[in-house]
């Protein structure tokens, strides 16, 4: 009797451990994935969330590009220091607008090949003069950046690609990650000489290092060698990426739906846009290229930068995990295009629905709440309205092939495909302004 209450006793342990410790391992191995698409819910767990919660969901960022900033470190102090110091870095006055107003229409002669007929491949063609604008206009490396623009938006394409399969299985595929660990090297040097090369003044990438160095002063020591956290935190693709990537994708839709989008449905966006009044909303804005000028004086092209970060979120999605362990997907890019939150037309391009200058609650291509990027406001606006007017400024029309007319027709419909690849391939002849007029006399 004894002995059978003995086993009854032991029986029910075994099965009450096995049962907490099942749920216990439930939770500590996510298997959800919840996608949010509401507007309220969105905005409450974007302004609820922690920089942890971002910093987990970031991971793939970390490894594939090497970079160690707030969406891949969460040390709290770098991160409040990170971020007061790229505030300082983008609160210009207006000698350094135009300072950055004279890179960009260099970089649009540069790299438009007007001279030589005006034959480019419009995707590199537009991240070649943001890239060079970010590099020498914003960042201060005013020496030896050809050398980088030429390949490095290749590079950093194919490791975003390559970031999205990175996952457990793949790091087992030893040839495969060894791979992509060697193209991460290859961009971060060729980053690496640029800056150490670059002139002392002006050098946002030279004070990143001097905080990574204030908060992790045990990485730089001298008896640390072969550091990688220390090449992270000191890589001037920390603040590359955020920049560059997102605003060479603003840049790039801005000018298909004015530039090549009336080419292709010839009974839309004629209607809309107004090109003599973008044209002289350019040439206001380039007089004085800075926030104030944007908002009061050329309000339209304000208006165009709202649309296409709305129609074109470059953030398509935004992550977190949460404390349950669940990844969280924000899809801003489906909420920018729900017809509940925009109305019917919401697929199309229509900047003036921004004329109001009422924000919509719908619109989150910055995030929103305390994790909300900090160039929303002022910085990012003008910055990308600087690149989208020099372009304007220098280019008269955009003439397409029968071959490129034909693959875009397919890619026309409202709104365009909006994801790295989809305009890969595709040659555009770029007309000169003042050629155009010279023919005309
Ligand atoms: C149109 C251009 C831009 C877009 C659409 C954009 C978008 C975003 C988004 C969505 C976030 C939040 C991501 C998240 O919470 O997971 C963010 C954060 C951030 N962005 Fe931007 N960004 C742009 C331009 C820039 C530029 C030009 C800079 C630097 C000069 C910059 C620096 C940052 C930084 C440092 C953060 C982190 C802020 C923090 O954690 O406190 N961004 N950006």
């Amino acid at each position: 009797m004894n002995y059978l209450a003995l086993v009854a006793v032991l029986f029910i342990i075994l099965w009450t451990l096995n049962y907490f410790l099942g749920r216990k391992k439930l939770f500590m191995n996510p298997t959800k994935h919840l996608y949010i698409s509401d507007v309220c819910k969105a905005r409450d767990i974007l302004s609820s969330s922690n920089l942890d919660s971002r910093v987990r969901s970031n991971q793939n960022l970390r490894l594939t590009f090497g970079i160690s900033n707030p969406f891949t470190n969460s040390h709290s102090s770098y991160h409040c220091d990170f971020r007061k110091l790229i505030v300082k870095s983008i609160d210009l006055n207006d000698e350094g607008w135009d300072r950055i107003k004279n890179i960009a229409l260099k970089a649009v002669n540069n790299y438009s090949n007007l001279e030589k007929g005006g034959i480019v491949e419009i995707v590199p063609w537009v991240q070649q003069i943001t890239l060079n604008v970010v590099l020498c206009g914003y960042l201060g490396m005013d020496v030896n950046v050809d050398k980088v623009i030429k390949v490095a938006p290749g590079i950093i394409n194919d490791l975003w690609y390559r970031s999205k399969g990175l996952n457990r299985v793949m790091m087992e595929n030893n040839e495969k990650f060894i791979s992509i660990m060697e193209t991460k090297s290859k961009l971060q040097n060729l980053f690496r000489n640029v800056a150490s090369d670059a002139g002392e003044t002006h050098n946002v990438i030279k004070k990143i290092s001097e905080i990574a160095r204030k908060h992790f002063p045990t990485e730089f020591s001298s008896v640390t060698t072969n550091n990688s956290l220390a090449d992270e935190l000191e890589t001037p693709l920390n603040i590359l990426i955020p920049a560059y990537e997102t605003m060479w994708r603003v840049v790039l839709y801005a000018i298909l739906e004015i530039k090549v989008r009336p080419l292709l449905n010839k009974d839309y966006g004629i209607t809309e846009l107004d090109l003599k009044e973008i044209d002289n909303a350019v040439k206001t804005f380039l007089k004085k290229p800075n926030h104030s000028t944007l908002k009061k004086d050329s309000f339209i092209l304000w208006c165009i930068i709202q649309e296409t970060l709305r129609l074109y979120p470059p953030t398509r999605n935004i992550h977190r995990v949460d404390d349950k362990n669940n990844t969280v997907t924000i899809e801003v890019e489906k909420i920018h295009r729900d017809p509940e939150n925009w109305g019917e037309d919401a697929t199309f391009f229509k900047p003036k629905r921004f004329l109001s200058n009422k924000m919509n609650k719908a619109h989150i291509p910055f995030s929103h709440g305390k994790l909300k990027c900090v160039a929303a406001d002022k910085f990012a606006p003008t910055f990308s309205a600087i690149l989208i007017s020099a372009i304007l400024d220098r280019v008269d029309d955009v003439i397409l092939g029968q071959k490129t007319k034909e693959s875009l027709s397919l890619k026309a419909n409202l709104p365009f495909e909006n994801n790295r690849y989809a305009f890969d391939n595709i040659e555009v002849t770029l007309i000169k302004k003042s050629r155009k007029k010279e023919n005309l006399l």
